[in-house]
């Protein structure tokens, strides 16, 4: 007879505890660790699997290796436990979409749903179950160089991203779909709040601020259903964040109800020794456990001392099986009893498919940001010559941006060659004029040269691709090594005679300033993916018209940082006085505000109305105007709505993203945009760190960006009202009509 855990026909329920009840303490906790095959599937690796010892691997990759290893936990361990095979599957697999922060910028959750659903169909097809994304953590530093990976500095916008990327990796929800992954929820919780922009640094913060900013897209994400949490490596207020009941056990599982598994972050609870918060190994692992960490990336911490803890009295069993359970339910939800295997035939029929490659040129499109343009762009498809300059201008490598899967340089379309595509009658010069970082000016006669020659001169510049990312944090927010100094070589030489514009490729914010300042048109193009540079061309030449929007402010200078639109409003607002919140030797305004991007064509905002003008806490609130394209081409508009709560029991931000549309409209085409704002979204901590809707008036601000607003108005809630703590999220809903 076939134990019960083996038959589909029963329920995940009685399967997980069917299963347990067969394992011994050892075989529980292997399932609780986790490896890395990084160095390949070596004998240690297979030697753990074999023993019942890992119950997952990351970096397994290739559909040989992937069945393989399968094969030894399937058929060579005594329960047959299939491994839950991981993998940083962030913005693609093969097929490799623009980062995350370029991903935001299209202020667009269905184009992060579908980079996240291709993204899954080709990490699933070669056998991998279960990526580390979405990575949700809230930056409003640009000094941190994984502010490239999340979703940008607005909670609201994160928390319509997560749902949207989570729905997109797991589909609707957690199922045995051989197109799907498990999705994790990174880095938990506040990691993008690290004290000077160093990565792993302390975060101290109020718990207010990591509830209302940081926590606000996990909430999301645990509400869309994702399987899976990671914690984090910074300690918050005190406590590392792989030890911290607070964050783990009372609000993920306990007050949100999550029921997937908490995997640490890569040696996380080995670093609680090096925290300064255990002993020892022994001590780490009793803390991790006990705070609701399930599953051990690579620390090998609790394969080692786990047993031992338990045997001591120290850890209860009931804490082991929880977590066990935990995992087990994703494995069986993921149909891996049933099919642990990758298929090499399906494999090579979706992987890097014609489709897929299509879709991330009208993603990526969608990504870029017009930051300023006075006339020069788009450029026209007659010109007969056009320099293409700079260290990035022919970069394959830089576009595929910092999370690159398996992604190939090779399969890349730099802006050079995208350019040539575009233009195939005209001569197109190139010159690298220098290199990303180096001090080396040698190369800057033979640019010059060629803007001289050319019509018109676009100049790539930027960070590569390794400048962003993990343990990539920058002091300086500059153009890296000499590249400004290009830019102003060739402005000089050509600037006001033909046009010039700059393409900046970054995973951040940057401080491009004077850039900005002399040249006629600045396009933020991030790390845009494989098709990069068909994307870039189809913008620069006018054959798509941009509609991307900063999800993140860009600093005047990094004196600055932290700089945000949705600060608070302090005692002193910034004012002509001397005595104001500002600087002596910088504005406090942005280069770019939160929300910001142009396009080709110009759009009439007109016509608020809000509806009812006094609402009951609960109720909702109508808030409707009419956009107009007013201009000669078809193109996207993203309609913004911002709060302000009036006066409050606490300090409120200035204003707050509370809505947002991209809407297409044909010129002289006018529809009216119509946002259904829930009352609930107006909640926040209050002096006793309840959430609460408090009566009063608020300020409704709708505009183009954090700072253009077109549209004024407001309503007032008649009423405070206390709120429970709980996991349902709210989002207003935006239609068109
Ligand atoms: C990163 C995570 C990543 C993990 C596995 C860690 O160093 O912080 O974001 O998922 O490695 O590669």
């Amino acid at each position: 007879m076939v134990e019960a855990y083996r038959d589909p026909r029963r329920s995940v329920e009685e399967r997980v505890e069917d299963l347990l009840k067969r394992m011994t303490l050892e075989e529980k906790i292997g399932q609780m660790c986790q490896y890395s095959a990084h160095a390949g599937l070596t004998d240690r690796i297979k030697d753990l699997v074999r023993r019942g010892l890992a119950g997952s691997l990351l970096n397994v990759v290739g559909v040989e290796n992937v069945n393989e290893i399968q094969r030894i936990a399937v058929q060579e361990t005594r329960l047959g436990i299939p491994l839950l095979l991981g993998l940083d599957v962030i913005h693609g697999y093969k097929t490799i979409f623009p980062i995350p922060l370029a991903l935001a910028s299209s202020w667009d959750p269905e184009v992060v749903e579908e980079a996240a659903r291709i993204a899954a169909r080709e990490a699933a097809a070669e056998g991998i179950r279960w990526t580390f994304a979405p990575m949700l953590d809230i930056a409003r530093d640009p000094r941190w160089g994984r502010i490239a990976e999340g979703f940008g500095e607005d909670p609201y916008l994160a928390m319509v991203m997560a749902w949207a990327a989570v729905k997109g990796f797991q589909g609707p929800e957690l199922s045995p779909d051989p197109e799907r992954l498990a999705a994790c929820a990174k880095h938990y919780v506040a990691y993008g709040a690290c004290e000077g922009g160093r990565d792993y640094n302390t975060v101290d913060i109020s718990e207010r601020t990591l509830r209302e900013v940081y926590m606000a897209p996990f909430k999301a994400a645990v509400a869309a259903g994702v399987a899976t949490v990671m914690s984090a490596f910074n300690d918050l207020n005190g406590v590392p964040a792989s030890a911290n009941e607070f964050t783990l056990r009372r609000v993920l599982k306990g007050e949100w109800g999550f029921r997937g598994f908490v995997v640490s972050d890569w040696n996380a609870i080995g670093e609680l020794v090096v925290h300064g918060v255990a002993a020892d190994g022994s001590e780490a692992a009793k803390l991790a456990v006990t705070a609701g960490v399930d599953m051990d990336m690579e620390g090998d911490v609790y394969r080692r001392h786990l047993a031992d803890l338990v045997r001591r009295g120290v850890v209860p069993e009931s804490l082991i099986d929880e977590a066990v359970r935990r995992i087990l339910t994703v494995k069986f939800k993921l149909g891996l009893f049933e099919n642990p295997y990758a298929d090499p035939e399906r494999a090579r029929r979706v992987v890097k498919s014609g489709e897929h490659l299509e879709a991330a040129l009208r993603v990526a499109r969608k990504c870029i940001v017009l930051a300023k343009n006075d006339g020069v762009l788009p450029l026209p498809k007659t010109l007969r010559r056009v320099a293409v300059i700079g260290p990035l201008a022919d970069d394959r490598d830089a576009v595929l941006g910092c999370w690159r899967a398996l992604g190939d340089p090779r399969d890349a379309v730099s802006v050079l060659e995208g350019i040539r595509r575009k233009l195939p009658g005209a001569e197109v010069l190139h010159a690298r004029g220098c290199d990303v970082r180096s001090e080396d000016r040698s190369g800057f006669a033979e640019a010059v040269e060629a803007a001289r020659r050319a019509e018109a001169t676009v100049l790539v510049v930027g960070e590569s691709a390794d400048m962003s990312g993990e343990a990539a944090s920058r002091a300086h927010l500059g153009l890296p090594g000499v590249q400004e100094e290009l830019v102003r070589a060739v402005w000089e030489a050509v600037g006001g005679r033909a046009p010039v514009v700059a393409v900046v490729m970054s995973g951040r914010p940057l401080t491009i300033t004077w850039v900005a300042e002399h040249l006629p048109a600045v396009v933020i193009a991030w790390h845009l993916g494989v098709r990069a540079g068909d994307a870039i061309a189809d913008v620069l030449f006018g054959d798509y018209n941009p509609g991307g929007k900063l999800p993140v402010t860009w600093p005047r200078a990094v004196g600055q940082v932290p700089i945000y639109y949705n600060h608070k409003r302090t005692g002193r607002p910034p004012g002509p006085d001397r005595f104001t919140s500002k600087y002596i030797d910088e504005d406090w305004r942005p280069l770019f505000p939160f929300g910001h991007g142009l396009s080709y064509t110009r759009f009439e905002y007109s016509d608020l109305r809000v509806e009812p003008s006094a609402v009951e806490p609960g109720g909702a609130v109508t808030i409707s105007f009419c956009l107009a394209n007013v201009g000669d081409r078809e193109g996207d508009e993203v309609a913004q709505l911002y709060v302000r709560d009036v006066v409050a029991s606490v300090t409120r931000p200035v204003k707050e993203l509370k809505g947002f549309k991209r809407v297409t409209l044909r010129p002289g085409e006018r529809r009216r945009v119509v946002f259904t704002l829930p009352t609930q979204l107006l909640a926040f901590y209050g002096r006793d760190m309840r959430p609460v809707i408090e009566a009063g008036v608020y300020e409704v601000m709708v505009g183009s960006s954090s700072e253009d607003i077109r549209l004024r108005g407001s309503f007032e809630v008649t009423r405070t009202a206390v709120l429970e703590e709980g996991g349902r999220v709210w989002f207003t809903e935006a239609r068109v009509e």
